[in-house]
């Protein structure tokens, strides 16, 4: 059997993870001679697992929920993108066989509003749920992309405030509660709170989305979320999950491991059809 570059998706739990059968079609359509599987490593059992990998000839890792801060401690180097975001979600071999760290999260958001569903965000009024990791890692790419204003409305509203700070200096953020956001309207709201994996909703005023606004979930699943059924209520133009980001997240890392970028229509296309 001829070698294979090996590659692998560390998370917990890890067994619902798309992201072989992504980079199997990756490597299929760019033919590139790699293997890649979803490894259950609770956070405990992080650093052992990674060493093994590596020691075994690993070439490059993905790390999910609950592992991309402990990949952020752990990389010997880090992207700018993975600094600013304080987690990593690719990690990669380098020559000198130091560990680089990257986050392709924010890239993958920003890739799939604009390419996949021509979402504009230049000069957009956007709202971001939530305050944690996942609002993090996508703030610098949306704030690179010129909006008008970007607002965080978090249940703990200091984490909102605190995280609009570091990053007041890209763009004209800031950070409220949920009762703040009064009569503000937004031509694009984001979902980063981890509420749908619970099937539950943050506490949404009426009319927050403006005519023709979008909602974007950076959850996904089989069944639409609860904030993507929210988006279609408040007639939302485009009410989407985030499997097309994951998509797009994944073939960032996949040009980062291997220096060729896969075509991800024709997958994302696959996988609707194969949730539907
Ligand atoms: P992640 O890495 O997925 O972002 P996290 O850092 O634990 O996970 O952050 C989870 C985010 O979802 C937080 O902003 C959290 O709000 P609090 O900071 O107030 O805890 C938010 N969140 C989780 N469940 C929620 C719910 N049911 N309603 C509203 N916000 C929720």
């Amino acid at each position: 059997m001829p070698y294979k570059d090996q590659y692998a998706v560390f998370g917990h739990p890890i067994n619902h993870s798309k992201s072989p059968r992504i980079h199997q079609l990756f490597a299929k359509q760019t033919q590139q001679q790699i293997s890649y599987e979803a490894q259950e490593v609770p956070a405990a059992s992080f650093e052992s697992a990674i060493q093994q990998f590596f020691q075994q000839g690993g070439k490059g890792l993905n790390c999910t929920v609950p592992l991309k801060e402990l990949a952020w401690q752990r990389a010997e180097q880090l992207s700018r993108r993975a600094k600013l975001s304080k987690a990593v979600n690719t990690l990669i071999l380098q020559e000198n066989g130091t560990l680089l760290g990257d986050n392709t999260d924010g890239i993958g958001l920003v890739t799939d509003l604009l390419n996949n569903h021509a979402i504009p965000l230049s000069d957009r009024r956007i709202l971001i749920l939530g305050a944690g990791g996942a609002s993090r890692g996508i703030l610098e790419p949306l704030l690179q992309q010129s909006p008008r204003h970007i607002v965080i409305a978090n249940r703990t509203v200091e984490k909102a405030i605190t995280l609009s700070h570091e990053f007041s200096h890209l763009g004209d953020i800031r950070g409220c509660g949920y009762d703040d956001l009064n009569n503000a309207q937004f031509d694009l709201i984001l979902n980063a709170t981890s509420a749908s994996l619970t099937g539950e909703l943050p506490p949404l005023g009426e009319h927050l989305l403006a005519e023709k606004g979008c909602c974007y979930d950076l959850a996904y699943g089989n069944q639409p979320t609860a904030f993507v059924l929210w988006g279609q209520a408040q007639k939302a133009e485009k009410s989407l999950d985030g499997l097309g980001m994951l998509v797009e997240q994944a073939a960032e890392a996949f040009y980062l491991w291997r220096g060729v970028r896969p075509e991800t229509s024709a997958i994302i296309d696959l996988l609707n059809a194969e949730r539907s």
